[in-house]
């Protein structure tokens, strides 16, 4: 019976573990959890979303603070589209989350930035060359390219240095994803290094509609792999999404994926960036617990528990701040949200705001609780201690569980005893 251990994943000119814990924002897939996939000799990803907020819990910076001065005059407008980032800002704030990340790597893998491309942050091409160059010139081993794939990406940084030898990939969920997306690259004689092919049970945003339960990721992945065998290309394919056991991984391997990429099971490690008790809240939920709904001011689907602070918040926009999703009018479906509820309701104190969240400061907050499906699966993983909690693992015995086991076995960790005061 073969284990994922059997496998390699060849990119470049070396082989890895072929093993990817996804990005996850805002700063839930930290650096410490990249570095320690990275360690394992597989492949850690860290996100930029909010970078200039992570920067400032991380570094000590201001970034944040600064931008809320600059706008502060606006804060009652409902009007946002003065509100810019200041690129030189945005890219030291990449310089410094990336390139401390990039001092304190060891290890054989790799650690790639996932760069969610709907974070449009009023000025779509601009912001989006401004982190991608950033994050090149900070010597990250590779970008993952992910929710709102623009289709100009790799074209923003084919002047840069780096732009060959940099890992480059994107995430898609359906064949004519990708199909697109080769088109609009076809003239800069670059190929995506990897693709991610993201089924429906992932964690984060979808991509696809509120229908996901009626598509499956092994039918995708075979549709993807036809095409790529009917053009002659060869890209190793990454499966992600409710890949839960090793066995589930080497059932992808097998069909001749290059990679899985996991998360879900990470959101419960000591160096994942969830505070502890929403990790409780995640170990504890039932499958009746998740859900998928249209409150992401993205326009995407995501997955959530269904008690996430988020949902019916009505707190004011938080944009003078933050505004990583204004789009290119420097608006956001929030805003329009919140403001129709203020104008219904003229005497109230509290806005109830059901059909969209501030998912920036939610997001900032850890009050967006987004998982994957099988996030009600992760309490058979691991001991309920004396204390009624729940006990939180090492990613390092994640990662070797999903490297190692075999008959869809997931091991136990040594039981954990209560420390009593
Ligand atoms: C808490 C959480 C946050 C996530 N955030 C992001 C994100 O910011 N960007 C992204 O591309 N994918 C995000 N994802 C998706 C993961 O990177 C990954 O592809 C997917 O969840 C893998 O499936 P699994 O969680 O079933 O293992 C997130 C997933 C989780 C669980």
């Amino acid at each position: 019976m073969k284990r994922v251990d059997d496998f390699r994943l060849h990119l470049g000119n070396k082989d890895y573990v072929p093993i990817m814990v996804g990005g996850m924002g805002v700063d839930i897939s930290t650096s410490e959890l990249a570095l320690e996939v990275c360690r394992l000799g597989g492949i850690g990803h860290i996100s930029d979303a909010m970078v200039q907020d992570v920067s400032d819990r991380k570094f000590d910076t201001s970034f944040v603070k600064e931008k809320t001065k600059t706008y502060k005059f606006n804060i009652n407008n409902m009007d946002k589209a003065v509100v810019q980032f200041d690129l030189a800002r945005l890219a030291e704030a990449t310089l410094l989350h990336v390139g401390k990340t990039m001092e304190a790597k060891r290890g054989d893998g790799l650690i790639f930035v996932n760069c969610m491309e709907k974070l449009t942050m009023n000025s779509p091409r601009e912001t989006l060359r401004t982190r991608l160059v950033a994050a090149l010139d900070a010597g990250i081993d590779g970008i993952t390219m992910s929710a709102g794939l623009h289709l100009g990406s790799f074209a923003l940084i084919a002047d840069h240095p780096r732009f060959r030898d940099a890992k480059l990939g994107i995430i898609v969920s359906s064949v004519r994803a990708l199909q697109l997306f080769l088109r609009k690259i076809s003239r800069l004689d670059r190929l995506p290094d990897f693709v991610i092919v993201e089924g429906p049970l992932a964690g984060g945003h979808l991509g696809f509609g509120l229908d996901w339960a009626e598509y499956d990721l092994h039918t995708i992945m075979d549709e993807i792999q036809a095409f790529l065998r009917a053009e002659n290309l060869q890209i190793p394919l990454i499966a992600a999404g409710g890949i839960f056991t090793g066995s589930d991984a080497v059932g992808f391997l097998e069909k001749g994926a290059g990679g899985v990429q996991v998360a879900t099971r990470f959101t419960m490690t000591h160096e994942c960036g969830l505070p502890d008790d929403v990790k409780q809240e995640y170990i504890r939920a039932t499958e009746a617990d998740i859900i998928v709904n249209g409150v992401s001011p993205t326009g995407y689907p995501m997955r959530m528990l269904k008690n996430t602070p988020a949902i019916g918040s009505g707190i004011r926009p938080g944009c003078e701040s933050y505004g990583y999703l204004l789009d290119a009018t420097g608006n956001c479906s929030y805003i329009n949200s919140y403001n129709r509820e203020v104008l219904a309701n003229p005497d109230s104190k509290t806005i109830v705001v059901m059909d969209k969240t501030c998912l920036c400061t939610h997001m900032r907050n850890f009050n967006c609780w987004t998982c994957g499906h099988t996030t009600y699966r992760l309490k058979d993983t691991t001991h309920q201690l004396d204390d009624g909690q729940y006990q939180i693992l090492s990613a390092e015995h994640v990662f070797k569980d999903y490297q190692f086991s075999t008959d869809n076995q997931v091991a136990l960790p040594p039981r954990e005893e209560v420390a009593v005061a």
